[in-house]
């Protein structure tokens, strides 16, 4: 296995054609347990790393900061330089009780934590800098020069915005304010997007195709429910630390859900692939879509999950895939 690269929308940038997810990383469930702790951290990047992945993804607020400290402290020991990665991050989550200044992208949270987090990950620069939501307390002509001079320090490379629908004219118009006044606009975004959750179907894939904006889907698994693990007669079949969220098994264990989970099933079957591959390759026959993030708790599901490299898919299975929650539908 060896990933290949592929381009970041309009950016002269190329990223893993698979994207390295490590929100998991040092994340205590409800139950108490943590999902995957350091060790396991360094075993998940050595595996990424040694099937070519070189694009990480990550957030201040991860772990509550371990995730970018646990990141650092690999990219130090390993034999890896810090420059053959991409490395992603992302600022808005409040981080003190009682300081509205500690939340949202007003400048002085942004100067404060841009500079904490590549303490954390022991780096001069991040490659992409997201705003992880959107701050409606925060005028779009403040964050956009704020963001833009932290371009011009070199402390970050390319803008991202992780913000959901209905946000997507707010990006346009925070993207106009940066181009009339010549600075940068956001050039990669990173939204929900599986097979089971499709609201960025429509207007805001539009948007993104229409300013060249690469788009990286995050959960593309729906976070372990397109895996093949889940029963919709039995529930989970197997372990999940990811299940132990009520708010997960309400939003994905549905009837209309497990109707998806059938035809994903019947495809994976004609393709001789797994479950969660065919889900992965879905998104790598979009032609609205980079690059999918992925997830996984262990290093056994790491390599299935980056075997959807190999997967092809037939215009029609692609269909298949697409309309079996049905519409509103963007085009493949
Ligand atoms: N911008 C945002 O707001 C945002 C939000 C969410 C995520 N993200 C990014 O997107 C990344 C991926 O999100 P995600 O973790 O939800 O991704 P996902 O790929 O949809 O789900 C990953 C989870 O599914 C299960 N899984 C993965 N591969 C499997 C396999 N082959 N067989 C069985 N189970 C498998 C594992 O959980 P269990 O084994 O515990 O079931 C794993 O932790 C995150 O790490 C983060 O970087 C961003």
């Amino acid at each position: 296995m060896d990933l290949d690269f592929v381009r970041m929308g309009d950016t002269g940038l190329q990223s893993s054609e698979i994207q390295f997810g490590t929100w998991r990383f040092g994340k205590e469930t409800e139950e108490g347990n943590v999902e995957i702790d350091e060790e396991r951290a360094h075993e998940l990047l050595d595996a990424y790393a040694e099937a070519g992945g070189r694009f990480i993804d990550t957030a201040d607020v991860y772990g509550g900061g371990k995730c970018e400290d646990w990141i650092g402290d690999w990219l130090a020991q390993s034999e890896y330089d810090r420059e053959e990665f991409t490395i992603a991050s992302k600022i808005y989550w409040q981080i003190r009780e009682g300081d509205p200044n500690s939340r949202g992208t007003n400048r002085k949270n942004v100067r404060h934590r841009i500079d904490a987090l590549l303490d954390r990950l022991g780096t001069d620069y991040v490659d992409v800098l997201y705003i992880h939501r959107w701050d409606d307390d925060t005028p779009a002509r403040e964050m956009m020069k704020t963001l833009n001079g932290l371009v011009e320090d070199g402390k970050v490379h390319y803008l991202g915005t992780s913000t959901l629908v209905p946000n997507e004219w707010k990006v346009a118009k925070a993207n106009e304010i940066a181009l009339a006044e010549g600075w940068e606009p956001f050039t990669v975004a990173q939204p929900r997007y599986n097979l089971v959750d499709r609201e960025v179907e429509g207007g805001y894939l539009e948007m993104t195709d229409d300013y060249g904006i690469a788009v990286c889907p995050w959960s593309p698994l729906g976070q372990g429910f397109l895996t093949g693990k889940y029963d919709r007669e039995d529930g989970l079949v197997g372990e999940s630390r990811a299940a132990e969220s009520s708010r997960f098994r309400e939003g994905y264990l549905t009837e209309e859900n497990f109707d998806v989970l059938d035809e994903l099933e019947a495809v994976a079957e004609e393709v001789g692939a797994t479950v969660a591959q065919t889900a992965i390759a879905y998104h790598m026959h979009h032609d609205s879509i980079a690059a999918p993030i992925i997830g996984a708790r262990t290093v056994e599901q790491l390599e299935e999950n980056l075997g959807a490299a190999e997967v092809a898919l037939s215009d029609e299975q692609v269909e298949r895939l697409r309309e079996a929650k049905g519409g509103p539908y963007s085009d493949i």
